[in-house]
């Protein structure tokens, strides 16, 4: 099960954190990967990675808020790849530069694009261009990364809980339009999480108290969640936003 050999997949934000780890993993199963990130510098060691474990790895470095820069670089991947994106995973989300904790009426509001633009027109713009070639061929997965955040409304990131929502309910839409064209199109909300080591073990602490599970996310808790909606194995799953969060809400 979960064999993505002959199938290529597209990740945004794929030059560390999660996109990283979503990128080992499909490429575990026999996917070739396209790498996108706004580094080059960061997607270029992770293919070097890929390609030495015995993978097929490529990168498509742009904005994804830019669409003329992403179609660009996602021709040239395909080009360089030598076929289509049959999976796209929407995993980009948190703006270069990061993002702080504040309620709304603290937050500056020349800041708030940052996170429509990246969330919001990141993911149309990635839709746009990638969808076509799926539905020409009878066989996509799209899956976008989006927020407990944004899906029970935490305190403290209410424009990026507001941006990933959008993400949210466009896979929705999406669904309903393209599914019976075979492309199916989800959500995976994601509580809280780091690389291994990332948190000090009074922060973990702190947090992890509003989890079920007593601790905060990994990586590796996540990209398996991401493999089996991409796989054939999800062919009747779709319009659905799966929580992956470790029990931080349980509805
Ligand atoms: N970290 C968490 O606790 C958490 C919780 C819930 C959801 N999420 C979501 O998980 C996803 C991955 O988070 P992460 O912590 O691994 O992120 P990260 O910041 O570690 O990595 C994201 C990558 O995306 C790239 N990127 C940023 N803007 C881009 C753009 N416009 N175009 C192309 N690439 C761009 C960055 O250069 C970076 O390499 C995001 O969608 C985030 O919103 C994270």
């Amino acid at each position: 099960m979960f064999d993505l050999t002959g199938r290529t997949a597209f990740i945004t934000g794929a030059g560390q954190g999660l996109g990283a780890q979503i990128a080992r993993t499909l490429s575990e199963q026999g996917a070739a990967v396209i790498l996108n990130d706004l580094f080059a510098e960061r997607a270029d060691a992770v293919a070097a990675e890929l390609n030495a474990a015995g993978g097929k790895a490529v990168t498509a470095i742009a904005d994804i808020s830019d669409l003329e820069a992403l179609k660009a670089a996602k021709n040239d991947a395909e080009s360089e790849i030598g076929s289509g994106v049959d999976i796209l995973v929407n995993n980009a989300g948190i703006p270069a530069g990061g993002m702080a904790l504040e309620k709304f009426l603290d937050t500056d509001p020349t800041t708030w694009h940052r996170q429509v633009d990246l969330n919001g027109y990141g993911t149309f713009n990635t839709c746009y261009v990638i969808m076509p070639g799926m539905i020409d061929r009878g066989w996509g997965r799209i899956v976008t990364i989006v927020s407990e955040g944004g899906r029970i409304g935490d305190p403290g990131i209410a424009v990026y809980g507001a941006a990933k929502a959008m993400g949210m309910a466009f896979m929705k839409s999406l669904a309903n339009e393209y599914s019976r064209f075979g492309v199916n199109c989800n959500s995976i909300s994601l509580g809280t999480f780091g690389a291994p080591g990332a948190f000090s073990e009074e922060m973990q602490a702190k947090m992890a108290r509003n989890y079920a599970t007593k601790r905060l996310g990994t990586w590796t808790d996540i990209a398996p969640a991401v493999l089996w909606l991409v796989s054939e194995e999800a062919g009747w799953v779709t319009g659905q936003t799966v929580p992956v969060n470790g029990g931080y809400a349980t509805s």
